[in-house]
Order: C-alpha cells, then sequence, then structure tokens
C-alpha cells in the first residue's frame, strides 16, 4: 500500500492532499466496497455532506475499516437548511452521531448563501465548536471572495480551505490567488469534470506519461497546489486515481492545461455568486 501525502493547514492540521468523495454514493454495496478499496489504496481522507444523506452508511464503512478514528480524516458539510448559530450546533451533533464519532477533522459550511448576519451566526457556531476541540480544522464550500471577506473581517478562528470546483474547464485563478494570500487551501470538488475526458491536451499528455487522462488531470492540481477528491464507486479506478505520486507534468504542459479553462461548470446548478435559500 502506498501513503498518501500530507500537506499542512494554516492552522498546523496535517491534511492528506487526496482522499475519496462519496457525493452519490448511497447504495450500501457501493459504499462498503468504496470505502475497503480506498483503505486498501492508502486513502485516509473521506468527503461527505448532510446533504449526500450517506454520513450514516460512511460511518458504519469506516467503523468496520479496523483503522483508528486518528488514522482518519473526516470532512463532512453543514447543510444550507441548518445555517443559524442553534440550528449549526444541532446538525453539527447530528453529523457526529451519524458518522460515529466524537469530532471531525474538517467541517464546512455547504453553501455561503447571500446574507451575510445569518453567514456568521453560523460561523460563531463552527467556531465554538472549534475551540471546544470537537472540529479540528474551519472550512468553507463553494465560497467567493466577497464570503471570505465577510468571515475573515472579525472571526476568532480564521477558515483553512474553501472546497470549490476546479478542473481543466473550470478554474477561477482571482479566487485561487486570493486564498493563497490568507492562507486558505483550494480543495477542488468534479476534479474529474465527472468522467468526461475528451480533450485532445489531456488526451496527449495521457499518451506522452502512458497514464490515464484521470491521472493526468489529478496530477496538474496536485502540482498546482490544490487538494483534490475524486469520486468512484470501481475498485479499480480508486486505485488508479491515487496513483499519481510518481511523476510531475513540466512547467509548460501544466500551462497548456491552464489553458482549457472556459469557466464552464461540470455539475453546479447554482451560482455561489448570487445563490441564497
Ligand atoms: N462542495 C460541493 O458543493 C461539492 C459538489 C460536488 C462534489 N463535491 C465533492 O467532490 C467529490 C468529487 O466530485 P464529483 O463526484 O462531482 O465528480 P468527479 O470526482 O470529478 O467525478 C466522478 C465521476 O467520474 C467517474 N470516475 C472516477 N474516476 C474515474 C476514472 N479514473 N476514469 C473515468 N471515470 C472516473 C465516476 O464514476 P464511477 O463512480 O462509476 O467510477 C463518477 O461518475 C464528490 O464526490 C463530493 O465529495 C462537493
Amino acid at each position: 500500500m502506498k501513503t498518501i501525502p500530507c500537506c499542512r493547514l494554516s492552522n498546523g492540521v496535517d491534511i492528506p492532499v487526496l482522499g475519496l468523495g462519496v457525493y452519490k454514493t448511497t447504495d450500501p454495496e457501493d459504499m462498503r466496497n468504496a470505502v475497503s478499496a480506498a483503505i486498501e489504496a492508502g486513502y485516509r481522507l473521506f468527503d461527505t455532506a448532510r446533504m449526500y444523506e450517506n454520513e450514516a452508511l460512511l460511518g458504519e464503512c469506516l467503523e468496520a475499516s479496523g483503522l483508528k478514528r486518528s488514522e482518519l480524516f473526516i470532512n463532512s458539510k453543514l447543510h444550507m437548511d441548518d445555517m443559524g448559530y442553534d440550528r449549526a450546533i444541532k446538525a453539527f451533533e447530528q453529523s457526529l452521531k451519524d458518522l460515529k464519532t466524537d469530532y471531525l477533522d474538517m467541517f464546512m459550511i455547504h453553501w455561503p448563501g447571500q446574507q451575510k448576519e445569518r453567514l456568521l451566526d453560523t460561523w460563531r457556531a463552527l467556531e465554538d465548536l472549534y475551540l471546544d476541540g470537537r472540529i479540528r480544522a474551519l472550512g468553507m464550500s463553494n465560497f467567493l471572495i466577497k464570503h471570505i471577506d465577510w468571515i475573515l473581517e472579525g472571526c476568532r478562528v480564521r477558515p483553512v480551505l474553501d472546497q470549490k470546483e476546479h478542473n481543466p474547464r473550470f478554474s477561477e485563478p482571482e479566487l485561487y490567488e486570493y486564498c493563497e494570500k490568507n492562507g486558505i487551501k483550494v480543495q477542488a470538488w468534479s476534479p474529474l469534470m465527472r468522467g468526461a475526458f475528451d480533450d485532445p491536451v489531456i488526451m496527449g499528455l495521457s499518451e506522452k506519461y502512458g497514464r490515464t487522462p484521470a491521472q493526468i488531470i489529478l496530477r496538474w492540481q496536485l502540482d498546482e497546489g490544490f487538494l483534490v477528491i475524486p469520486k468512484s464507486v470501481r475498485r479499480e479506478r480508486i486505485f488508479e486515481n491515487a496513483d499519481v505520486f510518481g511523476f510531475s507534468l513540466k512547467e509548460e504542459e501544466l500551462r497548456a492545461i491552464d489553458g482549457l479553462n472556459i469557466r464552464k461548470s461540470t455539475s453546479m446548478t447554482k451560482d455561489p455568486l448570487t445563490f441564497d435559500f
């Protein structure tokens, strides 16, 4: 088994640079097989959310894995229906219960919305949970610069990560620059464009390196400092997606993939700039 490397978040917590996404993995057999293959392949980070309705199933599989809790890194996210101080605390308790754990490694607000006071009130709840030692790192998901600014203005605990769609067709360089300046790592969701790899640049590099298109894309993201959480329920793909640590792309190859950005989302139906709830 290979070890997946970690990087250090700005609050000192180490996070694996690659983990398994489990969005849409709701079939028990699929989850059992995926988690067991992932653990065998060296994955230690698992990314779920209240919204995915599979925290309890993931919790069961992680418990059955035989790994110590301290060997795992569990991400979950607060559902948009649970915004506000009291609701956020209650929802967090439920996530813990379902995941069969007494702390989370990373807890994120899933969507920022457009209501600053509600967002800050929710952040205060996450800060209290963090200060009580029940969350090791506070994250955001789908946050843009304006939302992060709201949080940074007066927070007691700074966010250390923004989970955002990022792949060859969708990237937001100004956001990444801002995040870097503020000690915030970006974790890429839909890193593989949900399996749509028809681009000649990607295919050409795949041929040149004798690596699959998925491996080329993940390598590009890791070489540029992103964290990645590719999703698969298939054993061979789970192994393939983790086997990306033995090579690097050249500078001009990274730039060629950067050049594919057309800001076209693979799957996002809501624009975080305007979406409210
Ligand atoms: N924060 C957010 O708002 C947000 C939004 C979306 C996703 N996410 C997180 O990010 C994770 C990943 O994103 P995603 O699930 O949208 O998409 P993704 O990881 O880009 O792609 C997953 C799809 O690609 C296929 N696939 C995986 N590995 C492959 C390979 N090596 N070759 C060919 N096809 C492959 C999978 O099919 P099989 O399963 O059949 O292999 C699945 O259909 C999610 O699971 C979730 O944890 C977060």
